[in-house]
Formats: C-alpha cells, structure tokens, sequence
C-alpha cells in the first residue's frame, strides 16, 4: 500500500528540483547563477557536484543569513550577492564558464509568512509587499494613487474584475484613516460579492499590489535578457514562473529568439542563421502528482527551459514593445 504524504506546511519545498537538476545537469561542473537563491534550495543540490561553483543572489537580505551558513562550508565555491537580478550583468563574470542561470520567481513561505512583509492578506498591520531593495511600498500605494491608477493596477496585474469599485471604496475610505492590511482585506471583501470561487476574495488584488511593488514585469523582463547575455553557448536558462502574466512573457521570450520568422509568409522562407536560443519542450514542465501531495503550494508552477546557441552578448528582442502596456503600469510607480 503506498504511504500518504503528509505535506509539512511550516517549511519552503523548492519547487521542481528534481526537474530543475536533471535540466541543467551540475554533475558535468561549471559555474551556475542562481537568480532567486531564497532558502537555498537549488544551490544546495548543485553544490553537491565538487566540480561546480554557485554564484547566488536574491533582493531579500533575510536571504544573506542562510549564504553565509552555506558559505561556512563551500568559501571557495559560493558567493553571494543581496541585488536584484535585473542587474545581472553588473557581476563580474570575465572567466566564468556559465553553464546555467535559472529563476524561481514567487516567493518563499517565509517570506510569506513575515507578517513584517505584509505579502499576504493574512498579515497583521502595515501594509508593505518590499521583498527588498524597493523605491516604494505597497502603503504609498494603497494611500496616494488616484483611482485610475490603482484600477488599472488591479486590473492588468490582478485580473480582478471589480477592480473599479474595489479602487472606489479605497479612495472614500482613506480621507478617515490610513489603509492597512486588515483594511484593505475588510474594503475587498465588503465590495465583492459572495461567490463560489475556491481562492479568497482578496487573493487578486494582493497578487497586483505585490507585482507593483516589486516591479516583477521589467525585473522579469530585464533578467531574462541579461540572463541570457551573460550565458555560454550550450548553457541552459530555466525559469519557474508561479503566475499566468509571469509565464506568458518567459513564454514569449523564448519562442521569439528560438524562431527563424520568414520576412513575410507569402514569400519562401529565406535562409536564415540558428536562431539564438533553442527549446527542445514547447511546452512547461509541471510538478508531479507526487510533488503536489507533498507541497501543494507548487500546483501553479509551470518550467520552461532553453539553449544558448551562440557566444552572442548583444542580441535584438521585441520583449519590451510587446509588453509595453504593462511596463507603463509598473511606470505609474515613479510618481510615488
Ligand atoms: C520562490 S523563492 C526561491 C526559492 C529557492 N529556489 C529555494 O529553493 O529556496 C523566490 C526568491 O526570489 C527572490 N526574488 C524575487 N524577485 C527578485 C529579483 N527581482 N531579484 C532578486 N531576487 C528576487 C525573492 O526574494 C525570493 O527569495
């Protein structure tokens, strides 16, 4: 008879690790980025290979305490920076042999857990959302945007449909106090109507306030090209998104720079160069049965990989005009 897993709900699972470590292969060595190192989950599993070296950042400096214990036991083979990894290329890099960059977006259940970071609507007190090295907070947010701007936020980030009414009740009850988290949980759920959906009524604004905050589109956007400059030829890029908006731009990134597009389709296709980049699934890797038993909070999270072909560093892409609207959103945020 086969065992019933009992999840442990109190500590982080890094997410397909198994699928991740079988797609960039550490047991061949090489030097690998860990662009979302949290508890340290990947690192550790690629450290186990002596032949590799782990250079691992994150914008949460709670991060530094778990670097420097891994720290402790591999000097000569980890580093780790506190940045955010849309300046990827501001690490040097002259001699390494970069084999793998990959990304873990979403957030650590610690981190969800702080109640300090007011990541979610379970939090207790001020409102925040800063995973860490932020311009603003989700306070400012909640208490200085107009209401055209806080519906849009909602909207495009959130996919929350009643976004307008939900701006309108914020902006009539801030003027009597200022908005907290328990507020703003009490000001969803007084406007939304009782339905039958699995998630919390709040679950969308929440996910909108938190990809503003963090600027998750352009670090997403920015990380992804930097990623890929500072990568080998044959070395792999992963990426684990947690959310649709996430996983339709690492999505679009990839098929642009792994296709040869003829100018037009009425004409032959011409001969064209290898495409940069080379996908070998078109479609996302996702987490087993097994793994969902286990750690349920993985059931969003979706895998796409692809190959450098070429030691090109500067390469064109259309990412940035593609998702221009979301871009001037996250933009609204320089008034703050
Ligand atoms: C889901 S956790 C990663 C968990 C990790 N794979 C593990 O196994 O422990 C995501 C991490 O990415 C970090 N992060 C999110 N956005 C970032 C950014 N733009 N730059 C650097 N780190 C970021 C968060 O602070 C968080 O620690």
């Amino acid at each position: 008879m086969e065992a019933t897993i009992v999840s442990d709900k109190s500590r982080h699972y890094p997410v397909l690790l198994k699928e991740i470590i079988s797609i960039i292969s550490p047991q061949y060595g090489g030097t690998f980025i860990d662009c979302t190192f949290g508890q340290g989950g990947y690192t550790k599993e690629i450290l186990k290979f002596s032949n590799t070296k782990v250079i691992a950042i994150d914008r949460d400096i709670e991060s530094k305490k778990i670097a420097d214990q891994i720290k402790k036991n591999f000097a000569d083979r980890f580093l780790f920076k506190n940045m955010k990894f849309s300046q990827l290329t501001n690490l040097k890099l002259k001699n390494e042999n970069i084999k793998g960059v990959f990304f873990d977006l979403g957030y650590s259940l610690n981190q969800m857990k702080d109640h300090k970071k007011g990541l979610s609507f379970t939090s207790k007190g001020q409102l925040n959302m800063k995973l860490g090295l932020n311009d603003f907070s989700a306070k400012e947010v909640i208490n200085k945007l107009s209401f055209n701007d806080l519906q849009k936020i909602f909207k495009y980030f959130g996919d929350e449909k009643d976004s307008k009414k939900i701006a309108n009740k914020i902006i009539k009850e801030r003027v009597k106090y200022e908005i907290n988290t328990g507020d703003l949980v009490n000001i969803i759920d007084s406007v939304k109507k009782r339905n039958n959906s699995k998630i919390h009524k709040s679950t969308k604004v929440f996910q909108a306030i938190r990809i503003f905050v963090n600027r998750e589109i352009s670090e997403l956007i920015n990380g992804l090209i930097n990623a890929t400059k500072i990568l080998k030829k044959d070395g792999v890029l992963a990426v684990v998104t947690f959310h649709s908006l996430e996983d339709k731009i690492v999505k679009y990134f990839f098929r642009s720079l792994s296709e040869n597009k003829s100018i037009s389709r009425y004409q032959p296709k011409i001969t064209q160069s290898e495409p940069l980049l080379y996908m070998t699934e078109r479609k996302p890797i996702i987490p087993s049965k097994k793994e969902l038993n286990e750690n349920i909070a993985s059931r969003s999270a979706k895998l796409r990989f692809v190959i450098k072909k070429k030691n090109f560093f500067n390469f064109d892409s259309d990412i940035f005009e593609k998702f221009k609207s979301f871009i001037e959103i996250e933009n609204i945020g320089n008034e703050l």
